[in-house]
């Protein structure tokens, strides 16, 4: 029998948070599963309508940066483990607005790795602090080669400096403390609910409205994609099986220019919505780099499936359709997100 967990899960209302927390609070009935989340304009609890009413799930509205807050929520539900997911996530607002980064992901982090190394102090036995990562730590690629656990760090923009910043900090407090940590590097997600200011969502958004599809330079840039519902069935092995002290990359062996992957987008929609073809990929417009912008990203997740048989399931074509679909499905969802807010940032980004 393994431990019955009672986890606080940060970000729980966000893209990656939100199928983290309904796949622990539906797969461990036995656990307890609270979710801290601030609800930034990222985080949305109509990410979890569908679970908001089981029985071993809490939502707690709070910052990582509320040290009595935290400290309250361990008193309460005695955590055995932490599985952080809250960040600033998107890497032009973090050009933007460096410091919003530095107080979440770094500052948010050391003060939610201070309390539980308080609250565990005097009895490790069983704790995880499991940190969720991004590829983006190890810089960037030329045209060959892969990011492995042991590539050096080298970030490039103040979204990867602050995760990188964390990654320190997590890596400090094991070594130090003997805080008992697990940490993983993701490559790029897609899927249901997410956000629309990261490309694939703002694409299909913009092709639904006939709006333009606006590519950064010339769209040479390489992503490695990844299915959302991989990348929690990855933690939730990560988490179960996964060595304390360890890094665990994980990606989708998927790469895609960026100019291909909205083709791709462009054709499948055009049928989905039945234009004719070559229809969507008349909106595409190339705009303004991104400043700094990295050109290749790329996992080499040989160690997760070496050591603990975790693999992609979804072949790109397929889990970009189902994405698709989703959004066609759920025009309320995407309709609530792109109001308010959303409009005074699309018109600051792209005029
Ligand atoms: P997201 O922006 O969709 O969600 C972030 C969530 O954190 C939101 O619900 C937000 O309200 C919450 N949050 C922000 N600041 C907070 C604070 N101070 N206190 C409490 N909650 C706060 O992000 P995501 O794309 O789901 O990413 C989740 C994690 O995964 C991040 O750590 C990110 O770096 C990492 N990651 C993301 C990707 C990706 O492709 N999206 C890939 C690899 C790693
Ligand atoms: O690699 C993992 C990272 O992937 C995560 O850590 C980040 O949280 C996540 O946001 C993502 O970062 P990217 O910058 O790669 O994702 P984004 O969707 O913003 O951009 C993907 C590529 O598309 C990138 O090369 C920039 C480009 N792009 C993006 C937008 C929003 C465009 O060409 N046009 C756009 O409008």
């Amino acid at each position: 029998m393994g431990i019955t967990h009672s986890i606080l899960i940060t970000g729980g209302a966000g893209f990656i948070g939100s199928h983290l927390t309904r796949l622990f609070v539906t797969k461990y009935p036995e656990y307890t599963i609270v979710n801290l989340d601030e609800l930034t304009y990222a985080g949305n609890l109509e990410n979890l309508n569908d679970i908001e009413n089981h029985s071993n799930y809490t939502f707690v509205k709070g910052d990582i940066n509320d040290a009595s807050l935290l400290k309250s929520l361990f008193d309460k539900f005695q955590f055995t483990a932490i599985i952080h997911c809250a960040a600033e996530s998107h890497v032009d607002r973090s050009i933007t607005d460096p410091l919003a980064f530095v107080k979440t992901n770094v500052l948010g982090t050391v003060n939610l790795l201070h309390v539980a190394k308080e609250h565990w102090k005097n009895d490790l036995e069983h704790k995880i602090f499991y940190h969720i990562s991004t590829d983006e730590v190890y810089g960037s690629l030329g045209s060959e080669g892969f990011f492995t656990e042991e590539t050096a760090y080298d970030p490039r923009s103040p979204y990867s400096a602050s995760k990188a910043s964390s990654d320190h900090f997590v890596r400090a407090f094991h070594h130090t403390y003997k805080l008992p940590v697990k940490i993983s590097n993701c490559s790029n997600n897609y899927g249901p609910f997410h956000f629309p200011e990261k490309l694939i969502p703002l694409c299909i958004h913009n092709i639904i409205n006939n709006k333009p599809l606006p590519i950064y330079g010339k769209g040479e840039n390489i992503r490695d994609w990844l299915f959302v519902e991989d990348h929690v069935r990855a933690i939730d092995t990560i988490f179960h099986h996964g060595k304390i002290g360890e890094t665990y990359n994980i990606g989708g062996h998927n790469e895609w220019t960026n100019i291909a992957l909205v083709l791709e987008l462009c054709k499948q929609m055009d049928i989905k919505l039945g234009r004719a073809a070559g229809t969507s990929e008349q909106l595409i417009t190339y705009v303004k780099d991104r400043a700094g912008h990295d050109l290749r990203y790329a996992i080499d997740a040989t160690k997760l499936k070496n050591e603990l048989g975790w693999m992609p399931s979804l072949q790109f074509e397929e889990g970009l359709s189902k994405t698709i679909d989703w959004y066609l499905s759920n025009s309320d969802w995407l309709n609530n997100v792109t109001s308010g807010e959303y409009q005074q940032y699309y018109k600051g980004m792209y005029g």
